[in-house]
């Protein structure tokens, strides 16, 4: 890592992308782009080491809750009758614990990725959260059509295949959350001698 871009992100495969045959496809992507691998493994979490990967701060749950909420208003979705309240905290938690849910109904792979502005690199591969407001060349856009609108109103998590970190923060967090130092491999790919 000694070029000053060049920074770790976590990434994890979530329980619809291993049940759908789409590991390799989605570690391909990463790192046709010149991001690399440097841990991996597939893990069952628990439901506490699940819940404790996710933010518990309001202003992170209100966020989850708003989301939703757009789709429904743009859509001219009643949020009453969809989600059952119309306060972003309330909504935003019950997101919260379907997500958690679905994370621990099948294996996940989790994965430190490194590499030049490896967070945004990641991100715009993966695609926004919402599949049905995901590019096409992304893989949310390529691989799933979920949406807030059909979710949501199944009280169920949207299904969008991968989870990436946003923030600095949070790629630190996550990775510590995730990984040990041991398992986290220093190596270089000899062709970014041609790629930069
Ligand atoms: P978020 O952190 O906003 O997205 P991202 O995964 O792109 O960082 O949301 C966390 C997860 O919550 C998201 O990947 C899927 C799920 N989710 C729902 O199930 N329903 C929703 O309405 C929203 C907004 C998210």
């Amino acid at each position: 890592m000694t070029r000053p871009a060049v920074e770790r992100t976590f990434v994890m495969v979530k329980p619809d992308g291993v049940q759908r045959g789409l590991i390799g496809e989605i570690i391909k992507r990463m790192e046709q782009r010149g991001l690399q691998v440097v841990a991996l493994k597939m893990v069952k979490p628990s439901v506490e080491h699940v819940s404790a990967h996710y933010p518990t701060d309001d202003v992170w749950i209100k966020r989850l809750g708003d989301k939703g909420f757009n789709v429904f208003n743009e859509l001219g979705i009643d949020l009453k009758k969809a989600m059952g309240t119309t306060d972003n905290l309330e909504a935003g938690k019950k997101v919260r614990q379907w997500l958690i849910d679905y994370m621990t109904v099948a294996p996940v792979v989790a994965m430190v990725i490194e590499g030049i502005h490896a967070r945004d690199m990641v991100r715009k591969i993966v695609g926004p959260t919402l599949p049905n407001k995901a590019e096409i060349g992304t893989i949310r856009g390529d691989y799933s059509v979920d949406s807030p609108a059909a979710a949501n109103v199944e009280k169920r998590s949207i299904k969008n295949l991968v989870h990436a970190s946003e923030t600095k923060e949070e790629a630190e967090k996550e990775i510590a959350h995730w990984f040990s130092a041991e398992e986290i491999h220093e190596w270089d790919r000899p062709d970014h001698k041609a790629m930069f």
